[in-house]
């Protein structure tokens, strides 16, 4: 741009000009702006009312803009705006001249996703399942809090973490990224993991809401509950979790539920989430999730990712038609500005920095060390003591170099990438598996240096097999590897793993199985292993977590969120339904996100079994199962006594819990209660739990306040929780299936 010639002329007026203005006055204009036309920026007011005042300032165009995304390479048009995103899944623009920042989002289910190709660093936690199995809120509260701080240090303020949909089709491929089958577990620890999160000033969301329990033909499939059965299971961990955390966001999923898409369903986020639950936060939908705008409005949807197919111009001009009532649109912008006064990305917004490694290793290998559950230990197998074993065979796919990791948008990158693919080739990519750099075999040897550790993939079963025949000890790491946008073809382990374990354990009497798994997974060889341990997908410092529980220096204490079945015949549905060709959406072609935005052919997936989820259904069809819900094993003993429940508007439950052994442990004590026969209820239900760290010896007295709701059931004609008066059957040990104390008392 040519120089202006008079300034060019007389350079030293100029300059003396421009200094005057930019000493003077421009800071006196800017402080007076912020002072008193911003004053929105004052932290003293309520969030709402720093929303209203923002809101009234906002031009129509200004107000669409918070209200939809800048795209995303393949699913939808891009914006040039979005060359000021971070490089996380969604990008908003912002509104600088008011102050209010731009929302940076990225997934983060069990840490910060993308970081590897935007040349930054992220920590792996164990996957969410796996947090769950540690039934501890305090380590949820970490959990949530050390991607908060990751997500920060790496520039983005939102989440897209806290999926929490119920484990209703175990085979979900997705069941990693979520907290199990129990709505009250599930519902509590997202909502501390938000609450810890959110603690960091980083929007947090919680999602899929709701009934996207299954991956196949998500686009399509519409799914058919009863309103009575989704309160009391899939939508009450929402509802748990929503009333736990305050989130600033939910993110409604892409199935349909009940004939309508859940972006668009107006029972789902206006009558249940807005009104019932009071929910204060914005409604997103998942990417691609939207398919209108005057409909979805109307029922409630806020907000359109990663594009604006229908909430750009669309929006606009039914808006500007009077079609979606001008209050409509304020109502969402206001929720999203609220929400990031509320979260504090406003007063506080996210400073770049490095990345604490160290901290990270150390938050992961705790909660994994928590989390791990032992399935089985016969004779004491476990601890393996480093005196008496002089051989170990380490045996399984990978087991030399890495532990496997979740798939899809939850995908953590490895440091220096995939532990598996040769040089060059470590990138991770959508729906490849990824193992993680953390090796199984060195955290071993590294346990037991006295002994002689040998390596054996487990390629040729009888080449393992001859191994472990001259070993002391067999320990085999099985995997089952599962991603977004896939569900398992079955519960069986792949690659002939039960083939290889169940040639091992015929070889070594003495064979330990750790399953690296993102669910529960089949066992045709559980009898003939001595030892069985469950570590999930265990993050960046999962090996030496693993290695700490095999050779005693920490004692097991998670305990399964999930019923693991004897077999796929139990499930409620023995398969998982398909989409005809109609419902899937034509990857091939360049515009796929028009064919899924104009909607797809709906199929079917009844869940006829209501209300009976998980140990829920075992329970009520008397089906034995091969582990519990609730059960986990420790190297010591607990005995449990001197029940005592006092009636009254949340019934409070005392015990006793002894450490009958000889060494420490934390037990987890888990309460249930049956409800009366005129609730129609499946036999019993958790309601309430509590982790207790107890010595050799020592007894502690747990109390637990039962929250009425968790007693109730939910009356669709009044449209609320209601307790049916009657006797209730307290039960309290230290699975579903063992729960030594009962004591009746009469509630109304
Ligand atoms: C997933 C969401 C995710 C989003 C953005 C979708 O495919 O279902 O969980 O947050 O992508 O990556």
């Amino acid at each position: 741009m040519p120089l202006r010639k008079e300034l060019l002329v007389k350079p030293c007026w100029f300059f003396f000009f421009s200094l005057f203005v930019f000493t003077f006055l421009f800071p006196s204009a800017i402080a007076q702006s912020r002072g008193k036309a911003q004053p929105w920026m004052n932290s003293k007011l309520s969030p709402d009312e720093r929303a209203s005042m923002v809101l009234k300032e906002l031009t129509l165009d200004e107000k669409i803009t918070l209200l939809h995304g800048t795209g995303m390479a393949g699913l939808s048009p891009m914006s040039p705006l979005a060359v000021n995103s971070n490089g996380g899944a969604g990008f908003v623009v912002g509104i600088p001249r008011l102050g209010i920042p731009g929302i940076q989002m990225s997934d983060a289910a069990y840490g910060v996703r993308m970081s590897g190709e935007n040349g930054r660093y992220s920590t792996a936690l164990p996957s969410d399942i796996a947090g769950a199995a540690s039934w501890d809120l305090q380590g949820a509260w970490e959990y949530g809090a050390l991607i908060g701080r990751e997500l920060r240090a790496q520039g983005y303020n939102m989440s897209l973490g806290g999926g929490v949909n119920l484990t209703r089709e175990p085979r979900n491929g997705r069941t990693f990224e979520y907290m199990g089958e129990d709505p009250i577990l599930a519902g509590k620890m997202v909502g501390s993991a938000i609450k810890g999160l959110q603690a960091q000033h980083v929007l947090g969301d919680i999602k899929h809401y709701a009934l996207n329990d299954q991956e196949s033909g998500r686009n399509a499939v519409n799914v058919n509950l009863d309103q009575r059965a989704a309160r009391e299971s899939d939508l009450l961990a929402f509802e748990i979790g929503i009333q736990e955390s305050d989130p600033a966001a939910v993110m409604c999923s892409y199935n349909r539920v009940n004939g309508d898409y859940a972006c668009e369903n107006k029972y789902l986020l206006t009558d249940v989430l807005k009104k019932d639950w009071k929910f204060k936060g914005f409604v997103l939908t998942d990417w691609g999730g939207a398919h209108s705008a005057a409909k979805a409005s109307a029922a409630g949807l806020d907000h359109e990712e990663p594009g604006w197919i229908f909430y750009g111009d669309e929006l606009k001009k039914e808006v500007e038609s009077g079609n979606v009532p001008k209050a409509e649109l304020d109502d969402h912008v206001h929720r999203i500005l609220r929400a990031m006064f509320a979260t504090g990305v406003i007063d506080d917004p996210p400073e770049r920095s490095v990345v604490d490694v160290e901290g990270g290793f150390a938050v992961a290998q705790k909660i994994e060390e928590s989390s791990i559950v032992l399935l089985k230990n016969e004779e004491a197998q476990l601890p393996l003591d480093v005196s008496k074993v002089h051989s170990i065979a380490v045996i399984g796919p990978h087991a030399d170099v890495g532990m496997i990791s979740g798939g899809g948008s939850a995908q953590v990158d490895p440091p220096g990438g995939n532990a598996i693919l040769p040089p060059g080739k470590g990138q991770t990519r959508w729906l490849e598996p990824v193992w993680f750099p953390t090796s199984p075999l060195k955290s071993v040897r590294a346990k037991a240096a006295g002994a002689t550790v040998q390596f054996d993939s487990g390629a040729d079963p009888a080449a393992a097999a001859a191994l472990a025949k001259t070993s002391d000890v067999a320990i085999i790491f099985a995997y089952q590897w599962e991603s977004e946008g896939m569900d398992l073809p079955s519960l069986s382990l792949p690659e002939h793993q039960d083939d290889l374990i169940a040639k091992v354990a015929a070889a070594n009497p003495h064979t330990v199985v750790v399953l690296e798994t993102g669910g529960p997974v089949t066992m045709p060889w559980a009898g003939q292993v001595s030892a069985i341990l469950e570590a999930w997908y265990a993050g960046s410092r999962g090996s030496d977590a693993v290695a700490n529980i095999l050779f005693g220096d920490v004692n097991p204490s998670g305990k399964l969120p999930v019923t693991f079945p004897r077999s796929e015949a139990d499930l409620p549905h023995t398969t998982v339904v398909q989409p005809p060709r109609e419902s899937v959406p034509n990857y091939m072609q360049h515009d796929v996100w028009k064919q899924i935005a104009a909607g797809l052919t709906p199929f079917q997936v009844t869940y006829d079994e209501g209300v009976k989820v998980g140990y829920k259904w075992y329970d009520a069809e008397k089906k034995p199962v091969l582990f519990p819900f609730g059960f986990g094993l420790s190297y010591t003993t607990f005995s449990y006594s001197n029940l005592r429940v006092t009636a009254g508007k949340n019934p409070h439950v005392a015990f006793t819990v002894t450490n009958t052994g000889n060494r420490g442990g934390c037990e987890v004590a888990e309460v249930y209660a049956s409800l009366p026969a005129a609730a129609a209820e499946p036999p019993k239900r958790l309601v309430g739990w509590s982790k207790i760290q107890l010595k050799a010896g020592e007894s502690k007295e747990v109390t637990i306040d039962v929250d009425q709701k968790y007693l109730s059931i939910f009356n669709v004609e009044q449209n609320a929780w209601q307790l049916i008066p009657g006797e209730y059957a307290f039960m309290v040990g230290g699975s579903s299936q063992s729960l030594p104390l009962k004591e009746v008392v009469n509630l109304n």
